[in-house]
């Protein structure tokens, strides 16, 4: 039987070191507030003046993920990128991660589920490979958010948040006999929640996609959010997807040897330990050193614990699970081979 394994994983982080204290310089705002209600430390941006994007962020992690897995880029039969932050507004980041890996006729899926990005391009990238569509697939999740941020005051409940990165991570096709690699998922939308957290402008919906009635820092230009309400839907919704990952994977949460959740606060994933009572230590979190990175927080999460051993060997089993704008959310679990 066709399964799904990671071959290389890489990440990036920019090299702008941002800490709660360098924020309390610019807005009003303290590190005590930062880390009681999120857990953030510190965050990386893009250096200032600098032009990056998403997929020069990606292009170093991708690097890496190919490196580990000892592919060249023309070995890819297929690439996914998720970001809420493209470089440009069209075409996708991917077409431009693509073009940077010297690449000029491998497919490109650009995907743009948000905090849930990762884990819709792992899913696709299964299906990919499980009906023989692709063979190697590299997906990446990048964001370079603090181009697009409000650093004064009024936007600081959203900007102490965001940090710049990307995760990449290889996946390859094999025949195997033993349930491993992605062994299942389970993705979920709510659009009727897409105004909780959005970026509004500029909008091709209206009659002038920049409205010249609109002054250019209109909190409309930045992200907004109902922090609250995202926060009780992930602390409802996280445990609710792991059961029905688990159901359908038909595998006991006691065999989870560590669970990876995005990295948005780190309130939300005490509460998911709490709620499913298993133990803290068992949940991968850096959101203290790198903030919210969105698409990014899982694979950089994943390749950090790879580093550190953590995860890795024959028969680990982890649990990748996310929530975040759109509303989307799902969760996927991942036997190592
Ligand atoms: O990754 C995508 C998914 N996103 C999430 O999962 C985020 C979920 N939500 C959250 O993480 C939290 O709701 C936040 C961290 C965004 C906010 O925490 P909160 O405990 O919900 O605070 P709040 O927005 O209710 O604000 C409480 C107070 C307000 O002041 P008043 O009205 O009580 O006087 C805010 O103005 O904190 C104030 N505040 C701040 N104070 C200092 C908001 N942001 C800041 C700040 N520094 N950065």
């Amino acid at each position: 039987m066709k399964r799904t394994v990671i071959r290389g994983t890489g990440r990036a982080l920019p090299s702008r070191l941002v800490t709660n204290d360098d924020l309390t310089k610019i807005m009003d705002t303290t590190d005590e507030w930062i880390r009681q209600r999120t857990g953030i430390e510190q965050r990386y941006w893009i250096p200032e003046g600098e032009e990056v994007g998403a997929s020069d962020l990606g292009l170093e992690a991708a690097q890496k993920a190919l490196d580990k897995a000892g592919w060249a880029a023309e070995d890819l039969d297929f690439i996914i990128f998720a970001t809420l932050s493209p470089d440009i507004t069209f075409p996708g980041a991917g077409c431009l991660l693509q073009a940077k890996l010297g690449l000029n006729s491998t497919p490109v899926l650009d995907i743009r589920q948000q905090c849930t990005g990762f884990l819709y391009g792992m899913a696709t990238a299964d299906a990919y490979i499980k009906t023989g569509l692709a063979g190697k697939v590299l997906v990446v999740g990048a964001e370079v958010h603090s181009t697009g941020l409000d650093k004064s005051t009024r936007g600081r409940d959203i900007t102490v948040i965001f940090g710049d990165g990307a995760g990449a991570v290889c996946v390859e096709g094999i025949e195997t006999d033993e349930n491993v690699g992605v062994i299942a998922s389970s993705l979920h939308a709510d659009g009727t929640a897409a105004d909780s957290l959005m970026l509004e402008l500029p909008a091709s919906r209206l009659p002038d996609r920049l409205p010249p009635d609109v002054a250019v820092d209109d909190p409309r230009y930045y992200p907004s959010m109902d922090g609250k309400k995202v926060f009780k839907k992930a602390v409802r919704k996280l445990p609710e997807v792991t059961k029905e990952v688990l159901v359908k994977a038909q595998v006991p949460l006691e065999d989870i040897d560590m669970f990876f959740p995005h990295q948005a606060n780190l309130r939300i994933n005490q509460a998911y330990a709490h709620f499913m009572k298993i133990d803290e230590s068992k949940v991968f979190n850096n959101i203290q050193k790198y903030g919210n990175t969105t698409a990014a927080s899982i694979p950089i999460a994943l390749d950090e614990a790879m580093e550190q051993n953590l995860v890795g060997k024959k028969d680990d089993t982890i649990l990748f699970l996310g929530l975040g704008a759109g509303l989307t959310w799902g969760g996927l679990l991942y036997r190592f081979a």
